[in-house]
């Protein structure tokens, strides 16, 4: 197998997509590892989650820079000190300048919890129940400097029931995330997926649709 790449998340909180991503790095054969995790809040659960897994762990915090293109700069030395391939954004909750976004275009993955475009931002599952839709779901995509924008690599799709509160319907697309993000990270990483006039394109398979994760290919 080729060098796995290395991989940088970056969090702000709670960090469970960053647990499932670090389940699927301890697979045999799973084509990343994660290198470090970055923070840009002290003291989050996800930053326990890296320190027992034993995967190096910072805190950058953006509330002691100036602005946003200062925090980045260390943000981006940080990741390059640890000579990391891909970042993935794991409920980063800062908007990156574009500077950082185009230096690392196409290198660069953040999961979202509904079925992009719709319901980009925050209180995804609420407005998902406000306009009544019957399917939500989360999408796994490449960054680019509008936010929740980019190639779609992956989306799984999972039912909205009647009686649905916010909370019931977060927690089956966070389900559908922890599947999925690894999904994409794989694509990605095994060189499978890659980005073609702004759009994914897979290198050695169609395409094949499942009934709730697309692309479906195992
Ligand atoms: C997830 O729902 C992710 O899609 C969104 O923020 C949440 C982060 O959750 N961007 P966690 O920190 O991975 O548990």
């Amino acid at each position: 197998m080729s060098a796995r790449k290395r991989v940088g998340v970056l969090i702000s909180g709670r960090g469970s997509n960053l647990s499932a991503l670090i389940d699927a790095c301890n697979k045999p054969n799973y084509p990343a590892e994660i290198v470090l995790v970055i923070s840009n809040r002290q003291d989050v659960p996800g930053l326990k989650i890296a320190l027992k897994s034993g995967i190096p762990m910072m805190v950058v915090d953006h509330k002691k820079y100036a602005d946003r293109e200062t925090f980045q700069v260390d943000l981006d030395a940080a990741l390059r000190h640890a000579n990391v391939d891909l970042i993935c954004n794991a409920g980063f909750m800062r908007l990156l300048t574009e500077k950082f976004v185009e230096d690392w275009r196409d290198r660069q993955l953040n999961i979202h919890p509904s079925l992009l475009p719709a319901f980009k931002g925050l209180h995804t599952h609420e407005r998902a129940l406000e306009a009544g839709v019957k399917l939500s779901g989360c999408t796994a995509h490449f960054v680019r400097t509008e936010m929740d924008a980019g190639p779609i690599i992956a989306q799984a799709a999972v039912p909205v029931l009647p009686g649905d509160s916010a909370d019931d319907l977060a927690k089956r697309v966070l389900e559908a995330e922890h599947k999925l993000y690894p999904l994409a990270l794989k694509l990605v990483a095994s060189g499978e997926a890659s980005v073609k006039k702004e759009q994914v394109v897979f290198k050695n398979r169609q395409t094949v649709h499942g009934p709730y994760i697309a692309p479906w290919f195992d």
